[in-house]
């Protein structure tokens, strides 16, 4: 098997650090994994197969013999930086929302439209956490019934909002003042609907994406209006989805697609006390999908409940499912 010269740019971060985790979980075929950060991570090592891995401040000499790039470190650092690994030879898979809606930039979740990695021109986009994990449930049931609209509306971790979310959270809990804001408002005991700026639409930028991300995913405009709201858990996001279909569609159809679907655990026995929940998402790599019910306001309609580890199958495990489809070459 070819062994594959991996950086991660980012490797100290929420995400970076489980993509190393996910890396040996799913034993990708490693040669060499060269972790990039900040200066401030200089020093720092990470485990990775029993082995300490220095971090190293990110600079392009870094990418040199590198196939694969995986960028963690936010938008700003992925425009200044992917090129740069491009140039140097690499496939980045860009975890950042900086190319997502380039035209020649494929933005895939592998469970939907896993062809697209292959039309890459040198970076291909991972979406967003929330969008990831709605697709993966959204793409079967429109492939049998056709999608008229949906109406979302989430629960999303402070892990979305990396390592300054979560302490923000943590200090706020402990009765300490936060070492830094993150979010606008408290968000122990609290609900934020408000991800992102917004802009003049009324909308914010998160739920712009999970708008714009989602038709280009499926490969057609789906008709989709979100609400994204902060709530103080980490673990997963949870979302409340509303599907109106063209064509007839029974609850039992419903949850026989879901159960079959690729990655798509089906937990729905509410009377028992089963359905997705984020403590229990949190650490797995699978979508996990509940409260399946007919929405008897419209004549086609669903209700799901729908929960996914952001970190993982949200960001480093699609990431680490592109860069194995890479490495296979199908
Ligand atoms: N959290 C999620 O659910 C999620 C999901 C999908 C996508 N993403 C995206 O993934 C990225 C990282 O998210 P995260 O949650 O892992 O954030 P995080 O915990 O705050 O980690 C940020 C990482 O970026 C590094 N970094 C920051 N500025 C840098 C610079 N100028 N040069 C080099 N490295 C720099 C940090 O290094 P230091 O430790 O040295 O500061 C750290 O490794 C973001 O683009 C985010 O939008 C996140």
């Amino acid at each position: 098997m070819k062994l594959h010269d991996v950086a991660i740019v980012g490797a100290t971060g929420l995400v970076g650090r489980t993509m190393v985790q996910v890396l040996m979980e799913r034993q990708f075929p490693i040669n060499r994994l060269v972790l990039l950060a900040s200066e401030r991570s200089v020093g720092k090592e990470l485990n990775f197969n029993g082995t300490g891995v220095p971090v190293h401040a990110l600079s392009p000499e870094k990418f040199k013999h590198c196939e694969y790039v995986l960028f963690s470190a936010g938008a700003t650092v992925s425009k200044e930086f992917a090129p740069l690994a491009v140039r140097a030879g690499a496939v980045v898979i860009d975890n950042s929302s900086a190319f997502r809606m380039e035209d020649n930039v494929p933005l895939v979740v592998p469970e939907v439209n896993r062809k697209q990695i292959f039309k890459h021109k040198g970076i291909i986009a991972n979406p967003n956490c929330s969008t990831i994990q709605l697709v993966v449930a959204l793409k079967p049931l429109h492939d049998r019934f056709r999608i008229k609209r949906v109406v979302v509306s989430t629960y999303q971790s402070v892990t979305g909002a990396g390592k300054k979310g979560v302490d923000q959270l943590a200090d706020e809990i402990a009765g300490r003042e936060p070492a830094q804001h993150t979010f606008p408002h408290r968000i122990a005991w609290n609900a934020l609907p408000h991800i992102d700026l917004f802009f003049d639409d009324g909308y914010s930028r998160e739920e712009h994406k999970m708008m714009n991300e989602t038709s280009k995913i499926m490969g057609e405009r789906i008709r989709l209006t979100a609400t994204c709201v902060r709530i103080p858990v980490t673990g997963g996001h949870s979302e409340s989805v509303n599907i109106e279909f063209e064509k007839k569609c029974s609850v039992a159809d419903v949850r026989e697609i879901l159960q079959q679907a690729p990655g798509v655990v089906v937990l729905d026995d509410p009377k028992s006390g089963v359905y997705p929940m984020p403590l229990n998402a949190a650490g797995k790599d699978e979508v996990f999908v509940g409260r399946i019910r007919k929405d008897e306001t419209v004549t086609h309609g669903v209700n799901l409940w729908i929960v996914a580890d952001n970190i993982r199958k949200g960001a480093a495990t699609n990431a680490v499912q592109i860069a194995e489809a890479l490495a296979l070459g199908k």
